[in-house]
């Protein structure tokens, strides 16, 4: 079972996260164990203060060291990957997610306001952001790593979902049609009805090759291609000029 250990001084924003389908479920199932741990219960002083204000003057207030410090070495062991959130961290990808489903252990530190007293990255393994911009706090970005991996473990969902996913074959995921055959006046494509599979993979691999030449060209510079997406390829570009 993977273990995840978030730091946060807000708990309460992971309630309906914990507590909703998939994640609910992993969790029930043993898959994932998912705590919450509020570094404020680590402050000492009468205010259970947990940031101050920044050495050389300016704007806003920066975590201090000890009550997150000390609340990370009740958490952490050998096992751990200590992971801190924030916008200047490397960027999130279905890659990461996947590298990170390997690990036994995670620990996910949030910030909130300013920015961390920069000593607290000498006990942090990774710095991840999930895109450039900048959010209230890091929670939100916990729970999208914590989506993500948790969703790539044996048992969270069946194994073969995976395969399909956008990304995990360096294209995004062919158009996907349920019933009815035909929905105000929009049909479904025949082949998909044939019932004729390797002709329903052929146009499911070649649209995943269109969709992803046409809205993520980036996707396709650095990826190898077999002889039959070349050949794909060449087809759809033929298309896209008539
Ligand atoms: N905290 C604030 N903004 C963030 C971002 N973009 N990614 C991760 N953590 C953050």
């Amino acid at each position: 079972m993977m273990k995840i250990d978030i730091l946060s001084l807000f708990p309460e924003m992971f309630e309906g996260f914990t507590h909703t389908s998939i994640i609910k479920r992993a969790i029930e199932k043993g898959v994932v164990d998912i705590k919450i741990h509020n570094f404020r219960e680590f402050a000492h002083d009468r205010h259970q203060s947990v940031d101050d204000t920044p050495y050389g003057g300016g704007q806003g207030m920066v975590l201090m060291c000890q009550p997150l410090l000390d609340c990370l070495k009740t958490v952490v062991t050998k096992e751990s990957l200590v992971i801190l959130m924030s916008p200047q961290g490397a960027t999130f990808s279905q890659k990461m997610a996947v590298d990170l489903s390997k690990e036994k252990h995670l620990v996910i530190i949030c910030g909130h306001y300013e920015g961390f007293d920069e000593r607290i990255r000498d006990y942090v393994d990774l710095e991840v952001s999930i895109g450039d911009y900048v959010l209230t706090g890091g929670e939100l970005s916990s729970m999208v790593i914590t989506d993500a991996v948790t969703r790539l473990l044996h048992g969270a969902i069946r194994d073969e979902s995976h395969e399909d996913d956008s990304f995990s074959n360096g294209l995004l995921e062919y158009p996907q049609y349920t019933h009815p055959a035909v929905y105000d006046g929009q049909e479904v494509p025949a082949v998909l009805l044939s019932g004729h599979h390797e002709n329903i993979r052929k146009w499911r691999l070649k649209e995943s090759l269109r969709r992803t030449l046409v809205r993520r060209p980036d996707l396709l510079e650095n990826r190898e291609f077999t002889s039959e997406e070349r050949a794909f390829l060449k087809e759809i570009k033929a298309e896209m000029k008539k």
